[in-house]
């Protein structure tokens, strides 16, 4: 059956909105129908075979917790699923509510159908709350969970709080706009906080990758690298995976006597030469409106095909209580009927129109007679039908597939008709096109597109996904290790009160004090002042706050302290004891200032949101507050720019964190670190705390027994060792100053 040779040792927990099963009441019995939806029937799947524990709602509410009792037991029985029942005021809110009625239209680019209720949305955290209970209930700690689809956008996060060291990957499988539409959201960056929460998270499409890349870039300030968001204390890894389905059930069942059975019915039904197809659940996204409207003009344009085709339009029943969906439905009756009111002849119907979901075997032989598909949403995430109709075509032989640019599926499917799915006459054109493609053609592209989805069917689409969760989730546990807790702190602490002698180096801004917007605005608060001042006060230390600010900033605000201080990475050096600044180097000069002034003036022009730092022997671009692609795009022209004109001289240009610096070759960090190193020796404690590329340079030159602590986790660094945030630096340097 085309299952992956891998086998898991852990056991996957699924959790989705639905299960993949209904269960209905039927004259007081219990009855189990297969959900509709592609989440439903794409991953059903990977469940039986992998025999996972699914957690869902099961789309009904029992009358009584004996009904209750028996509705779970049949579930977990049969069907390996754990119900998480809703009453009607969640189904309203959350449901029908903020998933459908907010952020599925917001989602597939219908702004103006979104509706923001804050009830609703209330009520959607209630609900992602309580499938975080209900898997709290379930999970064993070495579980892989895989949370899926925007109704639980906030179910990784809620899950990581509650158990910080599961295994979370997240999956969404509708589109994810652009940074654009989704920042209309009122909750955009609870949102994306909460999918962060999950190790992985992935998407059918490159595109829906970088939308959300460039949403978290504007709205959480975080920038993606390698694929990868840094959130300081862990890594999210994003990537992309184009959900397959079981192909050879599909391609396997279209010769199968039930099967057969049911084409040689629907071609009684039917008696003319072609059949055109479309398979949808009624929703707004799927363009249904539009096909109809394009077949009604291939009826318009092209009588000599009338008695000879029918359109079978099949619209699945799906969320019948939201009013546009209902509206949606009227419309396309209506439009269903003046089309067959215009055309219809005794013997010839040309649009087939059934409201109805159908089984199995009633749907293989819809897609293996069916000579046309028309799959033209107006947007969807991926869109499985198209890859299920090429499946049953590759035994049949002789379809053509029209699909919509703005389908997933398209970004894989290149071989079909390709059509813009609001472009009426488009959708016309290809239905013409495609009745006209010679056999051998449609066999050829047709067999090629079944070779890309018989490989990477959904068990392929599966195990990929998981062997990523497993890796991020390994990097995850690695990169533990160094985070400074427990053992190591207590080690560090240790080495600390037993030492007499000790140099403590300590970068400024991002380490001692979060960064902000404007340089000024980094003033340290009182607790930071009174830490270094007990620090300070210690005669066994030596605390050196070693910044790339200008001395007039560490004047202003650190002097009070006592501490030492080097200022602009190392030109100016402040000893205490002497009470003054001093310069590191003789015969530095700022004459290049002149002229590498206005260029930085140029670039503050046409970057709104920068600005120019003016130091002594140094000159900064800020762009922190600009907009973030625009900044990154000017500063790298800048740093080439700045590069090509000043070889050969003595300064140096630095990219550093929102920042491009000219400074004077011969200074570092590394350089002034000697000023105190000089002093210390190999049993001495040395403790140095960094987050920039300019620490490196102070990391480099420090001994191996040297605490080098970086804050923020990063995979290129010489420091040996993690802190999350200036919290804990400062939490680090309180318990050290209480010693
Ligand atoms: N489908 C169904 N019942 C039917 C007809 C179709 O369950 O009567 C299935 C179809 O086989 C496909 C899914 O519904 O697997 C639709 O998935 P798709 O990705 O195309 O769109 P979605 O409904 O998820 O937006
Ligand atoms: C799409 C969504 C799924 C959803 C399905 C059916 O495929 O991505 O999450 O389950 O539609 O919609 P429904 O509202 O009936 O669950």
């Amino acid at each position: 059956m085309g299952q992956p040779n891998k086998e898991y040792t852990k056991r996957v927990v699924i959790a989705a909105n639905r299960l993949p099963i209904r269960v209905e009441k039927n004259e007081g019995q219990l009855e189990v129908a297969p959900a509709a939806g592609g989440v439903a029937t794409g991953l059903s799947a990977f469940h039986r075979y992998k025999k996972s524990l699914w957690v869902g709602w099961p789309g009904t509410e029992p009358a009584d917790t004996k009904e209750k009792t028996e509705i779970e037991e049949l579930l977990s029985r049969d069907y390996n699923c754990l119900p998480v029942f809703l009453n009607a005021h969640e189904l309203d809110k959350y449901y029908y509510g903020f998933s459908n009625r907010a952020l599925w239209p917001l989602f597939h680019y219908f702004p103006h159908y979104s509706s923001y209720n804050a009830l609703d949305w209330e009520t959607y955290q209630q609900v992602n709350q309580k499938f975080c209970r209900k898997l709290l209930e379930v999970l064993h700690q070495d579980d892989l969970v895989w949370i899926h689809d925007y109704q639980l956008l906030l179910l990784p996060e809620m899950l990581r709080q509650e158990m910080p060291s599961a295994t979370i990957g997240f999956f969404l499988h509708i589109p994810f706009p652009s940074m654009e539409i989704f920042r209309c959201l009122p909750w955009r960056a609870e949102i994306l906080q909460g999918m962060l929460g999950a190790d992985l998270i992935g998407f059918h499409t490159y595109d829906y990758t970088r939308h959300f890349f460039s949403s978290v870039l504007r709205i959480l300030g975080k920038e993606q690298i390698y694929g990868k968001i840094n959130l300081g204390n862990r890594m999210v890894k994003i990537d992309t995976f184009p959900m397959g389905i079981d192909s050879e059930r599909y391609s396997g069942a279209v010769e199968t006597p039930p099967v057969k059975k049911e084409r040689a019915l629907l071609r009684q039904e039917l008696p003319v030469e072609k059949i055109i197809l479309s398979v949808d659940r009624l929703d707004i996204s799927k363009g249904i409106l539009e096909r109809l409207m394009a077949f009604e003009r291939f009826l318009d344009k092209h009588p000599e095909w009338h008695e000879r085709i029918t359109y079978v339009l099949l619209c699945v029943p799906s969320r019948t209580e939201i009013r546009e969906y209902r509206q949606l439905k009227s419309e396309i009756e209506e439009l269903v009927g003046k089309i067959n009111g215009r055309f219809e002849i005794p013997g010839w119907l040309p649009v087939l129109y059934m409201f109805r979901s159908l089984s199995f075997e009633k749907l293989v032989a819809l897609y293996s007679e069916a000579d046309l598909a028309l799959v033209t949403p107006i947007r969807d995430g991926m869109n499985l039908v198209a890859k299920e109709y090429l499946a049953c075509q590759s035994r049949a032989g002789k379809g053509v597939l029209v699909l919509s640019e703005t389908a997933g599926s398209a970004a894989e499917l290149g071989e079909s008709i390709i059509v813009n799915p609001n472009n009426i006459d488009s959708i016309t054109g290809a239905i013409v096109e495609g009745l006209s493609i010679p056999e051998e053609e449609k066999k050829a592209a047709i067999d090629n597109m079944f070779e890309r989805i018989r490989k990477y069917n959904v068990y392929r689409w599966a195990e990929d996904f998981m062997a990523n969760l497993e890796q991020a989730q390994e990097l995850r546990d690695t990169s533990r290790k160094f985070f400074l807790k427990g053992e190591s702190r207590a080690k560090l602490q240790a080495e600390y009160q037993q030492a007499s002698n000790r140099l403590l180096l300590l970068d400024y801004d991002g380490t001692l004090v979060s960064l902000q917007k404007r340089p000024g605005q980094v003033r340290p608060d009182r607790e930071v002042l009174q830490i270094l001042s007990l620090l300070n006060a210690d005669p066994k230390n030596k605390v050196v706050l070693i910044s790339g600010r200008d001395r007039n900033y560490l004047s202003g605000w650190l002097s009070e302290t006592g501490v030492d201080m080097v200022a602009e990475h190392g030109t100016w050096i402040y000893k205490s004891a002497q009470g003054k600044w001093s310069l590191l180097e003789r015969g530095l000069s700022d004459d290049w200032k002149a002229s590498v002034y206005p260029m930085l003036e140029t670039f503050t022009d046409r970057t709104p949101g920068s600005l120019i730092e003016e130091k002594s022997y140094a000159l900064a671009w800020h762009y922190r507050q600009a907009v973030p692609e625009l900044g990154e795009l000017r500063a790298k022209e800048l740093v080439d720019m700045l590069r090509s004109i000043l070889t050969g001289t003595d300064l140096q240009v630095l990219l550093g964190n929102k920042v491009v610096e000219i400074k004077p070759a011969v200074i570092s960090k590394g350089k002034a670190s000697h000023c105190w190193l000089e002093k210390v020796d190999s049993r001495d404690f040395i403790l140095a705390v960094g987050d920039d590329w300019t620490d490196e340079d102070m990391f480099e030159v420090l001994p191996q027994n040297a605490w080098k602590i970086k804050v923020g986790f990063s995979s290129y660094t010489g420091a040996r060792w993690f802190l999350e945030s200036p919290g804990d630096v400062t939490g680090l340097l309180k318990s050290l100053a209480a010693r």
